[in-house]
């Protein structure tokens, strides 16, 4: 009996060898972690369960017979984060560079399978060299089977994926339909084609990082929606990201205790819009002292930063906000803010994520440039994404809302349970002087005339008030009582029940 006791802990701790310690010096000396080291930081300590842990590849090919390695290059199982359970794989680069093979596939592919089945997220830490040349069709038979899970457990368990260090080709598609995408600065990359092939086939000489590191796809591309420093602050940012998420779909999101007043008051909000209508302010400030504890994870920061998205929480409690950022572009919504907030949007109302919505908005971004990109198909994606979102909408408009952007971010009219306005608010056509332009274009010539039509036209206009006599905004409240107000709105549509007409799906513009 002691023996077979001691062959189990023999093959156990062969297999935590992965590709064997050389190897594993090497990821050390690149500031990578482990797969092993990086689960263990993931999840609370001790919870980890591990699948699989003996599987091998099946290969003899190339000599592969000789070369089996227990576990084939990736850890599956699951555990905990701060108590709440979910499944996890983290591709192994010790062993053959994490590079997939049919049984690697099967590993994933088996928790995925347990995670739809018991409503737990799947979180995949990626560092691999993509599909396992020595099992040619077999490997991309592989990557397809998780592509096909990744697509049915969409929007019923949330998928989050953490580029750890390459994850290229093909591969890049299974983290591309997950929810989140984190990468690692420095570490990590991603791109369908690197930067041989790339100047072979178009002249571009560009570096991997260039072509496909964490500040590209977090800066431009909006492939990522999180860059961190190392491996250790992405693994603990993902801990905080699930402690936002429901479990599943038919999960509430989690309600946690909370220190924070919810009536309280912050006297410096009615001083935030400025005097001058056409000056910026820093829209976060009123995320932050509205949230409980000022606690706020954004997504996509550094991307269509003329919008913010993330999360808060108001009495403990998940709630999505999208923002105006009159500080970038004046706020103004265009191509990528669009597609952007939509996106969240949708993830919200796929996940029962109650949204909160900031409104200050000038319009839509003019130019030939976005004319010509598909602004008309991509701000109608934020349209279709909000009128289609049954969770609980709250929406304060604190200055502008100009023209169809009115209507997009959230309006009474795209079903906006509580919206409100601050008395700052402009609820308009467009703003006074381009009206007036129009309206009186004889009078163009007398600068004065102009002038007088345009105050008048504020006077008339520039506020909330004609809205709010239609019912278009169910009340004008105080800035520096936001957050009693809207945390008491989301108190009330706790039990909101409301469901679209049957459909196979929508067909939103993509
Ligand atoms: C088998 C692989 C491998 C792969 C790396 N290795 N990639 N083994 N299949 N795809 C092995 C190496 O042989 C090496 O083994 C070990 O992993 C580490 O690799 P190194 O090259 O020494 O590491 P590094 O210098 O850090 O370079 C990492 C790398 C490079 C950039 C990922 O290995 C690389 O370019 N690999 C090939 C990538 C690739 O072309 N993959 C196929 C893409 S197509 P030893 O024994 O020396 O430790 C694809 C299609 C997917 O993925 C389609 C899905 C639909």
């Amino acid at each position: 009996m002691t023996g077979i006791l001691e062959e189990l802990e023999r093959r156990r701790a062969a297999a935590r060898l992965g590709g064997g310690q050389r190897r594993i010096d090497a990821q050390h000396a690149k500031g990578k972690l482990t797969a092993r080291e990086r689960i263990e930081l993931l999840l609370d300590e001790g919870s980890f369960e591990e699948f699989d842990m003996f599987v091998t590849h099946r290969c003899a090919e190339f000599g592969m017979e000789a070369d089996r390695p227990a576990g084939d290059g990736v850890v599956t199982g699951w555990g905990t984060i701060n108590g709440r359970m979910v499944y996890v794989f983290s591709q192994d680069f010790t062993v053959f560079g994490g590079s997939l093979s049919e049984t690697h596939a099967g590993k994933i592919c088996k928790i995925m399978d347990m995670a739809m089945q018991n409503g737990a997220p799947v979180i995949g830490l990626n560092d691999s060299g993509g599909a396992r040349i020595q099992e040619g069709v077999a490997s991309l038979a592989g990557y397809a089977e998780v592509f096909q899970r990744n697509i049915m457990a969409s929007g019923v368990v949330p998928q989050i994926s953490v580029i750890m260090g390459p994850c290229a080709g093909g591969a890049v598609y299974s983290p591309a339909m997950t929810d989140f995408i984190f990468m690692v600065r420095g570490s990590s990359y991603m791109f369908v084609t690197g930067p041989d092939v790339v100047r072979t086939v178009t002249n571009e000489v560009v570096t991997a990082e260039e072509l496909g590191g964490a500040a590209t796809h977090t800066g431009k591309s909006s492939v990522a929606d999180g860059a961190f420093e190392n491996d250790v602050e992405a693994l603990i940012e993902t801990r905080r990201l699930v402690d936002f998420l429901p479990l599943n779909n038919r999960d509430k999101p989690p309600a946690r205790p909370f220190f924070d007043d919810p009536n309280r008051v912050d006297e410096s909000l009615d001083t935030l819009v400025p005097d001058n209508p056409n000056a910026p302010y820093d829209m976060k400030e009123l995320v932050l002292k509205v949230a409980d504890e000022g606690d706020f994870y954004e997504i996509q920061k550094d991307f269509a930063r003329n919008i913010i998205t993330g999360f808060i929480r108001l009495e403990g409690r998940s709630i999505g906000v999208v923002a105006n950022q009159p500080m970038v572009l004046a706020g103004c919504l265009d191509i990528d803010s669009s597609r952007k907030a939509a996106r969240f949007v949708r993830f919200c109302d796929a996940f029962e994520v109650p949204v909160l919505t900031f409104v200050d908005v000038p319009g839509f971004l003019p130019g030939t440039g976005q004319e010509y990109g598909g602004v008309i198909k991509h701000g109608a994606k934020l349209l279709f994404a909000y009128g289609e979102a049954t969770v609980p909408k709250v929406t304060v408009i604190t200055r502008k809302a100009y023209g169809g952007a009115y209507d997009v971010m959230a309006s009474k009219h795209l079903r906006g349970d509580f919206n409100y306005a601050w008395p700052t608010a402009e609820i308009a056509v467009m703003g006074a002087r381009g009206a007036t332009e129009i309206l009186y274009r004889s009078e163009l010539g007398n600068p004065e005339k102009i002038a007088e039509r345009t105050r008048d036209y504020e006077d008339r206009f520039a506020n909330p008030f004609i809205a709010a006599e239609k019912g278009f905004i169910d009340e004008v409240i105080m800035p520096h009582s936001t957050r009693r107000r809207v945390a008491r709105a989301f108190a009330a549509l706790r039990h909101k029940r409301l469901a679209n007409p049957w459909k196979k799906h929508d067909n939103i513009p993509l």
